[in-house]
C-alpha cells in the first residue's frame, strides 16, 4: 500500500534544513530558527542556506553587493510583467516571469551541471523577485514600478519598491524576520517539485517554475491570503466562535492551521505571534491579533490543531501594508533562497526522481475496434 500524500516517506537527504515534528522545532544547517529570527538577517541566510555555514563579515558584504547588482530587471521581463498584470493573478505572474526570465539570464542555456552558474542564477532570482512582485502591485495601482534602490536590503528594499517610501528600520526589520521564517523547510511540496525538476537535470529556472507552480495551491503558500480573508469575513474577536464552530460543522478546513509534520505548534507560528502582536501595538490596529488569538483557542479546544507559519504571517504583513493579494508571492521572495539551495544540493549528487504507483484500474483486456464499440 502507497503513504496517501507520501507521509513519512524519506525522500533525499539533506544538509540544508531539519525538523523535529514532536517538539516543534526547526533547524536551518543546525542553527535553531528561533535564533535566527532573532539574531541575523536574511541575506546572512541566503549565504547559510547556500554555503552551509555562516558568512564572514567580508563574504556577506560581497553577498549584499551580488545582491543590489542583480535587484533590476531586463527590459523583456518588465515587458512582460505589464502585459500580466494586466491578466493574471500574482501567483500566475511570479511563476510565468521566473519562467521567461531564463531567456534573458545572462546564462540561463549553462547546463545545470555548472554549480557556479547556478549559484549565480540564484542570486539573480532571489534578487530579482521582490522587484517582481512589487511592480506588478504599482502597475495594478496604475503607478509606474519603482527602481530599487542598492543601498538598501533585500527585506527594506522590498517595501521601498512597493510603497515608493524608504521603510522604517522597525518595519524593515520585521520584513526581513519573516524572509528568515520562510527561508527553508525541509521536504515541503514546493522544494520537493522543484527537487523532482531539478533531478531530470532540467535547468534551474525550471526547477524555481515547479516550485512557485506549487507553493500557489491554498494547502501550502496559498493559505496566508485566505487567512486574511477569513479575518476580514469574521471581523471581531467576539464573532470568532459561532464563525469557526459553523466552518468546522461544515467540513471546512480553517486555514493556517495544521501541518503534515509539525504535532505541535510550528516554531515559525510562535516567532510571527510576537510580531503580529508587537506590529499591530505599534501600528494601533490589533484587531487582526486579537481576533487571531481568539481563533487560535477555538481552533485549539475543538480540533486540537496548532498554527502554522501562515496563520499569523497574515496580519504581520498587512500590519506592514502588504496587499493580500500578494501574501504568497511574498513567501515565494523568500522560499526561493531554499528552493535554489535545494535544487543545487540535488545537482551535486542527483539521481533520478521516479517512485512507483500501485496500479487499481482493470486488469489487461483485449481492445475491442472503435466500431464494435
Ligand atoms: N482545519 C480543520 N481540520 C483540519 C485542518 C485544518 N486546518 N488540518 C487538518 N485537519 C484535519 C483533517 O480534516 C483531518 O481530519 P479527519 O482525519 O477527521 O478527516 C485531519 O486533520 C488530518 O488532516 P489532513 O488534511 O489529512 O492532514 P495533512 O497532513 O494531509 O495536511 C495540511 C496538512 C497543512 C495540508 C492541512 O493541515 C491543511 O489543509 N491546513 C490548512 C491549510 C494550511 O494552512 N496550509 C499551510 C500549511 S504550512
Amino acid at each position: 500500500m502507497p503513504t496517501k500524500g507520501l507521509e513519512d516517506v524519506v525522500a533525499a537527504e539533506t544538509a540544508i534544513s531539519d525538523i523535529d515534528g514532536r517538539e516543534g522545532k526547526l533547524w536551518y544547517v543546525g542553527y535553531d530558527i528561533k535564533e535566527l529570527a532573532a539574531s541575523s538577517t536574511f541575506e546572512e541566510v541566503i549565504y547559510l542556506l547556500h554555503n552551509l555555514e555562516m558568512p564572514t563579515a567580508a563574504q556577506l558584504d560581497d553577498l549584499n553587493a551580488q545582491l543590489a547588482k542583480e535587484r533590476e530587471l531586463h527590459e523583456f521581463t518588465k515587458d512582460l510583467l505589464e502585459t500580466m498584470t494586466a491578466v493574471a493573478s500574482p501567483m500566475s505572474m511570479l511563476r510565468t516571469l521566473v519562467s521567461a526570465e531564463s531567456a534573458h539570464d545572462p546564462e540561463g542555456w549553462e547546463t545545470p551541471e555548472n554549480d557556479e552558474a547556478n549559484l549565480r542564477k540564484s542570486i539573480r532570482l532571489i534578487a530579482r523577485l521582490p522587484q517582481m512582485i512589487a511592480g506588478y502591485c504599482r502597475l495594478k495601482q496604475g503607478k509606474a514600478p519603482m527602481d530599487p534602490n542598492p543601498g538598501l536590503s533585500q527585506a527594506a528594499n522590498f517595501l521601498y519598491v512597493l510603497t515608493g517610501e524608504v521603510p522604517s528600520e522597525d518595519d524593515a526589520r520585521v520584513l526581513d524576520q519573516c524572509l528568515v521564517l520562510h527561508a527553508d523547510h525541509t521536504m515541503n511540496a514546493s522544494t520537493f517539485a522543484a527537487r523532482v525538476t531539478a533531478a531530470t537535470l532540467s535547468d534551474i529556472h525550471s526547477a524555481m517554475t515547479s516550485a512557485i507552480a506549487t507553493l500557489k495551491g491554498p494547502l501550502h503558500g496559498g493559505a496566508n491570503e485566505r487567512v486574511f480573508e477569513m479575518l476580514i469575513e469574521i471581523d471581531s474577536p467576539e464573532a470568532v466562535e459561532d464563525n469557526i464552530k459553523a466552518r468546522l460543522a461544515n467540513k471546512k478546513k480553517i486555514m493556517g492551521f495544521g501541518h503534515r509534520v509539525y504535532k505541535t505548534e510550528d516554531p515559525r507560528a510562535t516567532v510571527l505571534r510576537e510580531l503580529a502582536r508587537d506590529l499591530g501595538t505599534r501600528k494601533g490596529e490589533s484587531k487582526w491579533f486579537d481576533i487571531s488569538e481568539r481563533i487560535y483557542e477555538v481552533v485549539r479546544d475543538e480540533k486540537g490543531l496548532y498554527p502554522n507559519v501562515d496563520f499569523y504571517a497574515a496580519s504581520v504583513y498587512h500590519g506592514l501594508g502588504i496587499p493580500k493579494e500578494l501574501f504568497t508571492t511574498v513567501f515565494a521572495a523568500s522560499r526561493i533562497a531554499g528552493w535554489t539551495a535545494h535544487a543545487r544540493e540535488q545537482y551535486s549528487n542527483n539521481r533520478l526522481i521516479r517512485p512507483e504507483s500501485d496500479y487499481i484500474g482493470p486488469a489487461p483486456r483485449s481492445l475491442v475496434p472503435l466500431v464494435n464499440r
